[in-house]
């Protein structure tokens, strides 16, 4: 298994600790931006995934929010027959991901600089196997909720990426943004959920955040989703 603390020291980011959160502007869609700041991802509608994956094969994964990509890194490993695909706002993370990826000669992953509000246009229909949505910004103030990278309509998208019988992970040190995440789950009668007890291995790599929280001794909450129809 690759060791992510050993990537880090080979290639040192360039910042000792990524800022937390960048612009506002960042977490809204590029369709309620008035005035497109020059260092906003642009919407994406295709990806020819030949330029993207060794294989030219679209991805089977997809990590929203990878950060820096330990989670990503990890799971290529794992699963070297599947193909994973990270989104990310921040653009230093991509940056640094996209080096350890082409340092480190791993092949089926890869990473796009995104904002998942935008959609998910550029991904089949029915191809994705599997969706991580792992220890998002919680955005905990109402007035900000908004910010959130999942919301009705982004699960909807999810849900028509996804395969019958395709899983979405969800994990969140807030209790209120699990429940956001149950409320959001009930409004599709196309997919079952179960919480994940705290505590229980549910056998995927650790993600940085979820070990900080590890070490802080904070719970956590799980979600696995399945489209059933
Ligand atoms: C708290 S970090 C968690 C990173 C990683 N999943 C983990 O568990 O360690 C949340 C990540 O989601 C990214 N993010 C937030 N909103 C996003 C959006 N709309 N589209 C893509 N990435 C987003 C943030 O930049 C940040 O890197």
């Amino acid at each position: 298994m690759i060791d992510f603390v050993e990537l880090t020291k080979k290639y040192p980011f360039p910042e000792k600790r990524p800022r937390h959160h960048i612009a506002p502007y960042f977490y809204v869609p590029f369709s309620s931006l008035k005035v497109v700041p020059e260092n906003y991802p642009r919407p994406i509608s295709e990806i020819n995934w030949s330029e993207v994956f060794v294989n030219s094969k679209s991805p089977n994964f997809l990590d929203i929010g990878c950060g820096r990509g330990k989670f990503l890194i990890e799971m290529a490993y794992i699963f070297p027959d599947k193909n994973i695909l990270g989104l990310e706002i921040r653009k230093n993370c991509v940056d640094w991901l996209k080096e350890v990826i082409l340092g480190e000669r791993i092949e089926n992953a890869a990473v796009v600089w995104y904002n998942v509000l935008n959609g998910l246009n550029f991904i089949e229909n029915e191809s994705l196997e599997a969706v991580f949505y792992l220890f998002p910004d919680p955005w905990p103030k109402s007035r900000h909720t908004k910010r959130r990278a999942m919301n009705k309509d982004v699960l909807f998208d999810i849900l028509s990426k996804l395969i019958i019988g395709g899983k979405i992970y969800f994990a969140t040190d807030l209790e209120v943004v699990h429940y956001y995440h149950i409320e959001l789950l009930q409004m599709f009668n196309s997919i079952r959920f179960d919480e994940i007890p705290h505590g229980f291995d549910w056998n995927l790599p650790k993600t940085n955040k979820e070990f900080s929280c590890i070490r802080r001794g904070k719970p956590y909450f799980r979600i696995i989703a399945e489209k059933i129809r």
